[in-house]
């Protein structure tokens, strides 16, 4: 398929290490709630469901965010759970509680059962991301994503969400083959999914490992990111004759950077608790880093903002090869005034701007 010729490459420039003018940026959940025209297109749809399984509203409610705000890069909208969703599953969402699971895995008969899905199923998905690539006739570069296997699998076998993690480690620490087994279909599935986006047109990937950070050292190697290691492995990543970097976010993983810097990403996302400038001397140049201010920081004051995104842009340090795409250490707050992320926003570029020189 042809797409429109891209105008701003500066995300995929950073990730890739290339010189950049400023730093480029954009924030994890950008669209979502805290925006009145995502709510006004949730309406229109009916439900979340309704609205992440249908292109044409997919399509609008990614571009909200890059209308209002000079970001630099589009992510696809959809959610980690659409994956399990087509395994069979059943993702439903309750008002105020977040996503449910009718048919969360509990027996040996689940797990067998369980199977990578027809990716056609997923249809929906990609035509989104292609609807959504030639909406953004070149702007800035699309990425598309997907859970790790150990935080899909957190929701498949609690059914929802967790605050103890007592139904997954429970089948960890008692029968561990029936976990990996899920493990291993999983990313099967994951791989081929991330493919489909490739070619539907995402132009970078990002696998988001919100519940890495529960495990214990060594058992998260083992258990969540031996299988991010395994899906980026079957990456199709050269594809129209361009590369389609990787970036890896485990939520709470810094103490493994290295660790997750040897599962083949091109990017590691890191959270508000890791020094951008210790990490960058552990990772020298194998990779880019991605982050990492706390979404909480947008609660304070214009002045307060703009001084923690210069604390963050000082601590990553001078940048010659690009190396550091801004963002926030998690998904932005539903209750985020807007206006705070403008600031944000011009005091990234600004600011870099001086440092790129
Ligand atoms: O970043 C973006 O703008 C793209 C869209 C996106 C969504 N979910 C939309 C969404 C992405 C990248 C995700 C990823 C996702 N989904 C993760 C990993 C990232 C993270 O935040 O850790 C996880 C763990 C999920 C699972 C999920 N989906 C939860 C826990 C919830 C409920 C959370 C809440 O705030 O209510 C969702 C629903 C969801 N996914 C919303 C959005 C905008 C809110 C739904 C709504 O409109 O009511």
């Amino acid at each position: 398929m042809a797409f429109p010729v891209l105008q701003n490459d500066v995300f995929l420039r950073a990730l890739q290490r290339q010189h950049v003018p400023y730093t480029p940026v954009w924030l994890m959940r950008q669209a979502g709630r805290y925006l009145t025209e995502y709510n006004e297109t949730r309406a229109k749809a009916g439900s979340f469901l309704g609205l992440a399984k249908n292109p044409d509203f997919a399509t609008e409610v990614t571009l909200q965010p890059l209308d209002r705000f000079p970001l630099d890069a589009a992510i696809l909208f959809s959610d980690i759970l659409m994956l399990p969703d087509a395994m069979g599953l059943g993702l439903g969402f309750v008002a105020g509680e977040g996503p449910q699971f009718a048919r969360p895995l509990r027996t040996q008969q689940d797990v067998e059962q369980l199977a990578i899905p027809d990716m056609n199923q997923l249809r929906y998905v990609f035509d989104a991301v292609s609807q959504i690539r030639q909406s953004l006739n070149g702007r800035v570069p699309l990425i598309g994503f997907a859970g790790s296997p150990w935080t899909v699998t957190c929701y498949m076998v609690e059914g929802r969400g967790s605050s103890d993690y007592r139904q997954i480690k429970t089948m960890m620490y008692a029968q561990p083959a029936m976990l990996h087994r899920i493990l291993e279909v999983t990313a099967q599935a994951t791989a081929q999914y991330l493919n489909e986006q490739i070619r539907a047109g995402a132009q970078a990937v990002m696998i988001f490992d919100s519940w890495g950070g529960v495990l214990a050292d060594g058992l998260y190697q083992q258990f969540s990111l031996a299988y991010i290691t395994k899906v980026i492995s079957q990456l199709e990543r050269n594809h129209d004759g361009v590369t389609v970097p990787v970036i890896s976010f485990t939520k709470g993983g810094g103490l493994w950077l290295e660790d997750i810097v040897s599962s083949g990403c091109d990017a590691v996302g890191l959270d508000w608790t890791v020094n951008l400038k210790q990490a960058r001397k552990r990772v020298g140049d194998r990779v880019a880093l991605q982050g990492n201010i706390d979404p909480m920081a947008l609660f304070g004051t214009e002045d307060g903002i703009r001084q923690e995104v210069r604390r963050v842009i000082d601590d990553f340090g001078p940048v010659t090869n690009g190396g550091h795409v801004f963002n926030l250490g998690h998904g932005i707050s539903q209750f985020t005034p807007p206006q705070n992320v403008s600031f944000l926003v011009d005091e990234v570029h600004s600011y870099s701007a001086s440092k790129h020189a």
